[in-house]
């Protein structure tokens, strides 16, 4: 499939079955998720591959935990749990593994785990492969993290179940990209923010990247682009520089 008709028509499933992509495809799907932008190398991922048997293990710790977290539920929850080990042949658990590092805050590092998780879902299903994406309250539970080798510290980017779809996928309604862009004149920058933003002995300010449109309640006075120290008219009529 081309890479483009995969991004644009790929959908999550309704139900997953036999077969699961085979162990070397498998591999071919973790290629694809170490192609995930990671700030700096880190490599802070995980990936748990549970298949046949080791389902009933990952069932085993749904229900266990389901019943820790919630004591009084009703007689066959813990089942339902149990049983989401059993929706599809494959599940690939991806977790991002937090190192401190001082460049790369930990939630870089969560989203490169999505990322990771997203090109599994993107080349299953560029494969031939179904895939769904689940994390319910089972994968923020530390029994779970810890049932499965993770730290305290690490965090499941979700439970992604692959198989074969029962059915064609369904399309998603249509939403109409344009409506959801917006240009410079969404940003609320004022220049008394400006001044605020600017760092001591900087020189140009870090957002100065774009001009708000003529019509904008912010006016800047030009000697504010490009590092220059000016005066700014704020929103309310009052004046500030933004020297510091
Ligand atoms: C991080 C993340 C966690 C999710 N967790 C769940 C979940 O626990 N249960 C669920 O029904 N859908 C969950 N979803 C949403 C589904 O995977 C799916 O994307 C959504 O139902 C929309 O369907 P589509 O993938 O066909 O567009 C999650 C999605 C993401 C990105």
């Amino acid at each position: 499939m081309e890479a483009y008709e995969a991004l644009i028509t790929r959908a999550s499933p309704l139900t997953l079955g036999e077969p699961a992509p085979d162990a070397e495809t498998e591999l071919r799907i973790i290629a694809a998720a170490l192609r995930a932008p990671d700030h700096g190398r880190l490599r802070p991922w995980a990936f748990i591959s549970i298949r046949g048997e080791d389902r009933l293990r990952l069932g085993e710790i749904l229900a266990s935990s389901f019943r820790l977290r919630e004591p009084s539920a009703v007689a066959g929850a813990a089942d339902r749990e149990r049983q989401k080990a059993l929706r599809a042949p494959l599940i690939l658990v991806v977790a991002a593994r937090i190192t401190d590092n001082p460049k790369v805050p930990a939630i870089e590092q969560i989203i490169s785990a999505g990322a990771a998780a997203q090109n599994i879902m993107l080349a299953s299903h560029a494969l031939g492969f179904g895939a769904m994406w689940k994390t319910s309250p089972a994968a923020y539970d530390p029994i779970v993290k810890e049932a499965l080798g993770l730290r305290g510290s690490d965090h499941i980017a979700g439970f992604i179940y692959i198989g074969t779809s029962g059915a064609a996928l369904k399309s998603a309604p249509p939403i109409d990209s344009a409506t959801l862009i917006t240009g410079a004149q969404g940003i609320a920058a004022s220049p008394c923010q400006t001044k605020r933003l600017f760092r001591p002995g900087a020189r140009s300010h870090p957002l100065i990247a774009y001009r708000l449109p003529a019509s904008s309640e912010n006016v800047y006075h030009s000697g504010q682009f490009g590092g220059h120290p000016g005066l700014c008219r704020c929103s309310d009529g009052s004046s500030s520089s933004n020297e510091v």
